[in-house]
């Protein structure tokens, strides 16, 4: 195999892992590498994979095969992502056609893995080294007007369903000075909204530049002075470690937009115990309500698993009665997927497809109804939108809301422009608006 001229990134997972794509794109990109444009073929493919249910894992095979050109080559692969952290060397087993295997932590290494690879070794690296893969990352460089920053990474909780506490590691926070230079440097490129990511972001903890300590309400009101920056947001949060600071700044920091996404799971005791979640369903609606004290308006969007062993009907009710509780903006909500060496895979009474269909089904269809009501609820408002895509008709531009909605507006606005609209229709996962003036290009 030779030296790659150019590749391709393919992320398959949440927004770290669409975030990671992003560093190692720029991480190639910094080695002379070029992205392959659409359609032409790639020497280096890389699978950014996710392990999180069993369906998302094995579509990262089912592509592999998918990867043979025409005249029987392929190009160098490379498993990247939470299924190589979780399988390793085991994934070059399964699939001759894997030449290397990079977990999340070690990515920094892909280059360097890529020129072994092109002397004809097969390297493997899921490492999770003490010094900070972050550390080895060139500049940013590819930035559209909403970007992504991970600012912690790894949990601790360990849901008992969940992999990522085994594919990413203990909880670890990147330190305050290179998250505020990340967002300077994110906004002097042209991001004018910043996602803040963890997989338990509100489990942040850092130093401020005077050495004060504090979590991510300190961060988010420094982030907030940074010019250019418009909009703040973050994700995810664990019900169990929300403070009392950050639910003020929900209140006080303009720039911090008006959602929050809070999974719940579901909505009986026994079953939040059993997932080992750390709140009840009371303690989790009392958090909301304080929320909502603070910030009125706030869109709340949650993460539903339906099946968890041993649920039963009476208990998928009380998720029911959650979700009317609430009245979700947005949610996900997932069939229970046991998966390999965690707790929960072991557990009795693992429920039948049948009944987690039926389940999904019945959850999904209220979940449309509140997510409908909340978009009719902005018929009549008027509001900035943030322009980040083209709609499919001509003149169309398409925008997030304050409240993460996509916006349909007529309009020559540019991408990365910000206008403000007058909400004329509410679709089940989207609002159609009237362009009302430029607020700025
Ligand atoms: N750290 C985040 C996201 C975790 S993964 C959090 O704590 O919410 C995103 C969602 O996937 C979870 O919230 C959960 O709803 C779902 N999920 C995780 N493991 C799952 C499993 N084994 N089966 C089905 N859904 C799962
Ligand atoms: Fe998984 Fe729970 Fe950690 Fe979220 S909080 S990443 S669901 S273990
Ligand atoms: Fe999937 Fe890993 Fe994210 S398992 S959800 S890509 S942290």
């Amino acid at each position: 195999m030779t030296d790659p001229k150019n590749f391709r990134i393919k992320s398959f997972g949440c927004q770290m892992n669409v975030y990671d794509g992003e560093r190692m794109a720029e991480l190639l990109a910094a080695k002379g590498m070029k992205q392959a444009a659409d359609g032409e073929d790639a020497d280096l493919v890389v699978l950014n994979t996710c392990h999180i249910r069993e369906k998302a894992a094995e579509k990262a095979y089912s592509d592999i095969g998918r990867l043979k050109r025409e005249d029987g080559s392929r190009p160098m692969v490379a498993l990247a992502g939470c299924v190589a952290q979780a399988e390793g060397e085991v994934a070059q087993q399964r699939s001759k056609a894997i030449d290397i295997v990079v977990g999340p932590q070690a990515y920094h290494r892909l280059p360097e893995l890529v020129g072994e690879a092109a002397s004809g070794k097969r390297p493997v690296d899921t490492d999770m080294p003490a010094i900070s893969k972050f550390d080895a990352m060139p500049a940013r460089t590819r930035v559209g007007p909403s970007a992504f920053l991970t600012v912690a990474e790894g949990c601790d909780k360990f849901c008992t369903y969940c992999v990522v506490p085994y594919t990413r590691g203990a909880e670890i926070s990147r330190p305050w000075s290179d998250i505020v230079a990340e967002a300077q440097s994110l906004t002097e490129r042209g991001a004018r909204e910043i996602t803040l990511l963890g997989q338990n972001v509100s489990a942040w903890r850092g130093e401020d530049e005077k050495g004060r300590e504090g979590g991510l309400e300190l961060l988010i009101r420094r982030l907030a002075r940074i010019d250019g920056l418009e909009r703040i947001r973050y994700t995810t949060s664990h019900p169990a470690d929300m403070d009392e600071g950050l639910i003020a700044a929900h209140g006080e920091v303009e720039k911090l937009m008006p959602y929050l996404h809070l999974p719940v799971q579901a909505g009986s005791d026994r079953i939040l115990k059993a997932m080992n979640r750390h709140h009840t369903a009371e303690s989790y609606l009392k958090l909301i309500e304080r929320f909502r004290a603070a910030r009125p308006d706030l869109a709340i969007s949650g993460d539903f698993i339906v099946g968890f062993p041993g649920e039963t009907d009476a208990e998928f009710e009380e998720t029911l009665a959650i979700v009317d509780a609430v009245g979700y903006a947005s949610a996900y909500s997932f069939k229970y997927s046991p998966r390999p060496g965690t707790p929960a895979a072991e557990m009795e009474d693992q429920v039948s497809t049948h009944v987690m269909d039926e389940r999904l089904q019945r959850l999904q269809a209220r979940l449309a109804e509140h997510s409908l009501a909340f978009n009719r609820s902005k018929i009549g408002q008027i509001f900035p939108i943030l322009i980040d895509r083209r709609g499919k008709k001509p003149g169309q531009m398409i925008g997030k809301s304050p409240w993460l909605q996509s916006v349909f507006v007529e309009s020559d606005a540019a991408i990365g422009d910000m206008v403000e609209v007058t909400i004329e229709q509410a679709l089940p996962n989207s609002l159609g608006g009237r362009l009302r003036e430029m607020v700025d290009a």
